[in-house]
């Protein structure tokens, strides 16, 4: 029986011949989130399923997915798949890790500098004819090389931060749910603290965990009053592992001197009086957003799609134990 699958958004082009041409493929061709009512009505004939991050994959619509043995997502961080449920039904979940460490990592690092030197608000400043005359006392950033900085979650894409860090001679601490293996710590010459000591000594935060119950505001009101009122938080990972509300008083009454953010709590929408500040630079959620990662991210998505649906066992496969319970793929 011919395969369908359905892809909720649009990816490039060169890599949409890398699906089956028998598969039937209904795709987002717009660069907007696929609508709910869409979705629930889409699902219930498909096999395969390429979702993004604005897709809530919730037990409505597996109930829906009668037919759906494969859910390949686009994107390393998948908290918007309810996979105990995807589990419990024999659906196989996939996730893209790895191909999108260095962009982020890249991106993570962006935001440091951003929010360090005020690239955004000088450009504004220059922009609006205020750049009148060179000063010695205007428009002072902070140094970023030999500061500290300090890792919330070293895995892939934390490590990949330290590397970069290394270039600027900064002084790593990191803090992680395990320490990792001492060989590798001494490798990246990064010291592990508590979180209470990595708050309170580090000029720079960078968070890279996934969103899980455990690191829901990770970050709150109580975290962020144990920073220097010298440091920034950088968060390229998920929203809610901020108390966005609690972020935008610390930064309102400088508890913390700047923060560089790629994502929210509620995204799309922003937290009241996020974008009146003039010390935190606000990016729309573009941390794997360059075409040649993207391009990556479709091609594995592709990859574990297809093997998922030719009853192998996809190579980024997040949940081994749908495998005793599959659904035949017919
Ligand atoms: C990821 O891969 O997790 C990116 O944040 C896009 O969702």
């Amino acid at each position: 029986m011919q395969k369908r699958i359905l892809i909720t958004g649009r990816i490039p082009d060169e890599v949409m011949n890398l699906l089956p041409r028998e598969y039937y493929v209904e795709v987002n061709s717009e660069d907007r989130p696929f609508d709910r009512q869409r979705l629930l009505e889409s699902i219930p004939d498909k096999d395969g399923f390429i979702s993004m991050i604005t897709d809530s994959v919730d037990e409505e619509l597996l109930d829906r997915a009668v037919r759906l043995k494969m859910i390949a997502h686009f994107g390393v961080g998948y908290n918007n798949i309810d996979v105990r449920a995807a589990t419990a039904r024999g659906i196989l979940v996939s996730n893209t890790p790895g191909v999108l460490t260095g962009a982020t990592a890249d991106l993570a690092f962006a935001l440091i500098l951003a929010v360090a030197r005020k690239v955004v608000e000088c450009d504004r400043i220059t922009r609006e004819g205020r750049f009148r005359y060179w000063a010695p006392m205007l428009f002072l950033g902070s140094d970023v090389s030999w500061k500290t900085l300090g890792i919330i979650g070293l895995g892939k894409i934390g490590k990949a931060v330290v590397a970069r860090a290394k270039g600027f001679d900064m002084r790593i601490l990191y803090h992680n749910r395990q320490r990792i293996d001492p060989e590798e710590e001494r490798k990246l010459a990064a010291e592990y603290v508590d979180m209470k000591t990595l708050l309170s000594r580090s000029d720079f935060i960078s968070l890279h965990v996934p969103l899980t119950e455990e690191t829901k505001y990770l970050i709150g009101r109580n975290e962020l009053s144990l920073m220097k009122p010298t440091a920034c938080l950088i968060n390229t990972s998920r929203g809610p592992v901020v108390d966005e509300r609690a972020l935008v008083e610390a930064l309102r009454e400088k508890k913390i001197r700047g923060a560089g953010l790629d994502v929210y709590e509620h995204e799309p929408v922003l937290t009241p009086g996020l974008t009146e500040l003039d010390n935190v630079v606000l990016l729309p959620h573009v941390g794997s957003g360059t075409i040649e990662t993207r391009v990556k991210m479709a091609s594995m998505a592709i990859e574990n799609l297809v093997a998922g649906l030719r009853g192998k066992v996809p190579p980024n496969l997040v949940n081994p134990e749908a495998l005793s319970r599959r659904r035949p793929a017919k």
